[in-house]
């Protein structure tokens, strides 16, 4: 068994306003996520000895069970499954930067392993995912979707319509990166609850108007990761200052993004930002939305 090579997307919160901590220790959430033009590469293929096995050049990621692709893979096949599987993972969503790009590989390896070995368990992904992880649900389904509770009721709100694209980011990635459970204590040190509501960006999008959408973009996570990581508080005063427009995180950090209604737009801030952001290495993607 060989198959085509599958592209599993990045993620960015358009929305993500945390509610206040649950009794469980998560936090409920309301967020709006869509995807991105920037992809991880998996390639599965069977092999000779039973078990699962990863590949990935990248140093800094976990080839064992620390991967959200191997969780995936036991949870379906069992941890020593006959004939054996190998994934192959070409990286190229920054890990640590809150794109999601561990969540929508689990969700390409739920997807890709329950359609090669004829499992027919369609029914049990979404409740896989959500015990993998809390963005994995929304990876499963993709697109533009509202996600509530700690992530995993997923709501999609249209469908993608990619015969006419129209919005466009401008990902800016520093090499720091932001734990996500430590950024959600620095929220509970502060005893943040965060009740805005997404109503105006999906109007916003839904009328396709860029410029209200990027001024309703939110997220809880802005102000306290920037009092908490001062790298990201010196890039976000660098775009202000060069772009007059403040950049958002997804997730809790360390991305950060603008949106735009075309790629030359978002290239031409990209070359503004190279000449003022010169401390530390950023890398830049101008990506589009599947919206
Ligand atoms: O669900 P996941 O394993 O991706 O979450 C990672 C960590 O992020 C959790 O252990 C928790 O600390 C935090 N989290 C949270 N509330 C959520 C999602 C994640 O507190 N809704």
């Amino acid at each position: 068994m060989t198959v085509e090579p599958v592209q599993a997307h990045a993620k960015i919160n358009l929305f993500l306003a945390v509610r206040g901590r649950r009794a469980d220790g998560y936090h409920d959430l309301d967020m709006v996520n869509v995807e991105a033009t920037l992809t991880d590469t998996l390639r599965f293929r069977v092999r000779a000895v039973p078990g699962i096995e990863i590949e990935c050049s990248a140093p800094d990621i976990p080839k064992g069970p620390e991967n959200l692709i191997w969780k995936a893979a036991v949870l379906l096949l069992g941890h020593s499954p006959e004939p054996g599987i190998s994934i192959e993972l070409e990286k190229k969503i920054p890990p640590g930067a809150g794109l999601g790009g561990g969540s929508s590989d689990a969700a390409v390896t739920l997807r890709t392993l329950n359609r090669l070995r004829n499992l027919g368990r369609d029914d049990d992904l979404h409740e896989l995912a959500a015990r993998i992880g809390s963005d994995v649900p929304y990876s499963l389904v993709g697109g533009l979707c509202r996600c509530k509770g700690r992530g995993e009721q997923v709501e999609r709100l249209m469908p993608t319509d990619s015969s006419r694209p129209w919005l466009y980011a401008l990902l800016i990635l520093p090499e720091t990166k932001v734990g996500t459970a430590e950024a959600y204590r620095w929220l509970d040190k502060e005893k943040i609850e965060d009740h805005s509501a997404p109503g105006d960006l999906i109007d916003a999008i839904r009328s396709r108007d860029v410029d209200r959408i990027s001024l309703a973009l939110h997220n809880s996570f802005d102000t306290v990761v920037s009092r908490c990581v001062p790298a990201i508080a010196k890039i976000k005063a660098a775009v202000q200052a060069e772009i007059g427009r403040e950049p958002h995180l997804s997730g809790s950090g360390s991305s950060l993004f603008l949106v735009g209604s075309s790629q030359e737009e978002l290239v031409e801030m990209r070359n503004r930002l190279e000449t003022v952001l010169t401390t530390g290495s950023i890398r830049f993607e101008v990506v589009r939305f599947l919206i």
